[in-house]
């Protein structure tokens, strides 16, 4: 494989089919060839350029995963790819197909290697860990970067509302970015795929056409979100001006067309054959509506709520004996951590979001009987589907680890509050509201760790470990080893 000036840049670039995802390929360039890019594909079986293949796969840890579009192939040409800014920035610097359409560490840190740390994703803006590091030396960057390099983290500033009931008095940032008004948080990218399904954009719902309360938006208004944020991205990440409306248009249409999923497990192979539905192509036709399955009452059709948010194993549950593979066993692990997922009853308690509002019959409830799909209850994608921003407990003190900054804060009620990211607080201005984050969609996680708005898990282990601790659930080894498996396979 050639490396370009642009494979060092921007990973995509770099993507290097295997053996069998060549046939695939090959199959897959039907719609290519169509447009007329048979010359160039006979001759040497490559890409055209500027195209990536619809379903083409990347390794990840586990296995493999794979994006569908719609628009039949990936067009490189979209604006998404292009340097709309000033610093070398594009979305697709922090938003990889191969990593799920966000960044990794061991892929930032192939890409500091490759370049120095020079590759656009290093730039003082919101890479480094305060905007005024030293970055005059390889090793001034490693340490600037530091991160990136080791969680994946951006550096997202925001700025306390002046209408907020709080205000921040001192805070604790390892790296200097100390200011108590423009506050500095560390954030995961989050996926730029799968937008199809989602109820709120970013963490905090801080791309939401209006202040204040969360309601359920209505998908002009997502659409309208996204345009938004694309804006933001480039004025903020990329240090540009505003993209045009044409080009604004051309990046969500492109974003929203992707559907990403986990395709192919190391041990359980494809994951839709003998009755499963895993993989991108059955996500693109998952149907979804704002409410959908909403266990709070604001499902539009009123349909009672499922705790059955997975169906995509449900066949594999009972595989016969007489069907035996190599492939069998893990296959059974998916589908038993897909019943943990949807069966395990949880006692939830003191998740802001959920605990200290009313409820349908207008009470408040200190203690909630209620299941992973409770706070995840999009069918078969896992996001919540009207905006519920929801603490818990990844930002409290006591989960502080050394490379997160404090913040203290100080409510007007006379409360003191300290957090390592206040999140929806400083979008409403609410003391109620620290500490809030939405749920991420849960598909594709197996290429995307670590996990949680700071990237505090490592592993999809470490997700569970966490749930079994903050909730007691009490599954043992080998249930938690099948949950595990079966969120790998998403
Ligand atoms: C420097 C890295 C970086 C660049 C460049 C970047 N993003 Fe992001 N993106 C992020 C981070 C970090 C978040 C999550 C921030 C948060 O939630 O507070 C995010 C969130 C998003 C989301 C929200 C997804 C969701 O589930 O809510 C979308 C959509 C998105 N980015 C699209 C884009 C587009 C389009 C561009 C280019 C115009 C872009 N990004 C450029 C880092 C980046
Ligand atoms: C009380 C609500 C609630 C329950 C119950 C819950 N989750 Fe979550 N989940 C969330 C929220 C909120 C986040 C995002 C938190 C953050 O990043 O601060 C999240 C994040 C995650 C993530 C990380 C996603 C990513 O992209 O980083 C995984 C994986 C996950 N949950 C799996 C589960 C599993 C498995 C269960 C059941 C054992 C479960 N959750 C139960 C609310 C919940």
């Amino acid at each position: 494989m050639k490396v370009s000036g642009k494979c060092k840049e921007i990973r995509v670039f770099c993507a290097q089919p295997s053996g069998r995802s060549l046939i695939l390929l090959t199959l897959l360039a039907l719609p290519s060839m169509m447009l007329g890019f048979v010359g160039a594909r006979a001759s040497t079986n490559q890409t055209p350029p500027n195209i990536i293949p619809n379903l083409h796969p990347y390794s990840d840890p586990s296995g493999e995963i794979q994006t569908f579009t719609t628009a039949g192939f990936i067009d490189e040409t979209n604006p998404f790819f292009q340097d709309l800014g000033t610093n070398g920035r594009r979305c697709v610097t922090c938003h990889q197909p191969s990593d799920a359409w966000t960044v990794t560490p061991s892929h930032n840190q192939e890409r500091f290697e490759n370049t120095q740390g020079t590759d656009p994703i290093f730039r003082p803006v919101d890479g480094a860990t305060c905007p005024m590091d030293d970055v005059s030396t390889v090793e001034a960057r490693r340490e600037a970067y530091k991160l990136l390099l080791s969680k994946g983290l951006i550096r997202i500033g925001i700025q306390v509302p002046s209408f907020a009931d709080f205000i921040v008095t001192n805070v604790d940032n390892p790296y200097g970015c100390n200011d108590t008004n423009a506050l500095s948080m560390y954030r995961r990218p989050l996926p730029s795929t799968n937008l199809k399904f989602l109820s709120t954009v970013m963490f905090d719902g801080r791309e939401f056409p209006v202040l204040g309360e969360p309601k359920p938006f209505t998908e002009a208004e997502i659409n309208a979100a996204l345009h938004q944020q694309a804006i933001d991205a480039t004025e903020g990440h990329a240090q540009g001006k505003r993209p045009t409306d044409a080009q604004l248009d051309q990046i969500v249409a492109f974003e929203t067309s992707l559907f990403t999923a986990q395709s192919r497990d190391n041990e359980a192979g494809p994951l839709h054959v003998r009755g499963a539905t895993g993989g991108p192509l059955a996500l693109s036709r998952v149907n979804f509506f704002l409410g959908i399955n909403d266990p709070l009452g604001n499902n539009p059709q009123n349909v009672a709520f499922t705790s059955t948010i997975s169906t995509l194993y449900q066949d594999w549950l009972n595989i016969s004996d007489r069907d035996y593979d190599e492939y069998t066993e893990a296959r059974r692990s998916i589908a038993r951590g897909e019943q943990i997922f949807n069966n395990l009853s949880i006692t939830i308690t003191g998740v802001g979001g959920l605990n200290d509002i009313p409820l349908q019959d207008g009470k408040i409830h200190s203690s909630i009987q209620g299941f992973c799909g409770t706070c995840h209850d999009t069918p078969n994608v896992g996001d919540h589907s009207v905006p519920a921003p929801l603490n818990i407990g990844i930002a409290d003190a006591t989960r502080r680890t050394p490379d997160m900054p404090l913040f203290t804060i100080l409510c007007n009620d006379g409360t003191r509050v300290q957090t390592t990211d206040p999140g929806r607080a400083l979008v409403t201005g609410k003391c109620t509201d620290i500490g809030k984050f939405k749920g991420p969609i849960l598909r594709g996680l197996a290429a995307r760790a670590p996990y949680f708005h700071n990237g505090m898990a490592a592993t999809l282990d470490d997700v569970v470990t966490f749930y079994q601790q903050r909730f007691n659930l009490g599954l043992n080894d080998k249930q938690q080893r099948d949950l595990v498996a079966f969120l790998k396979a998403l």
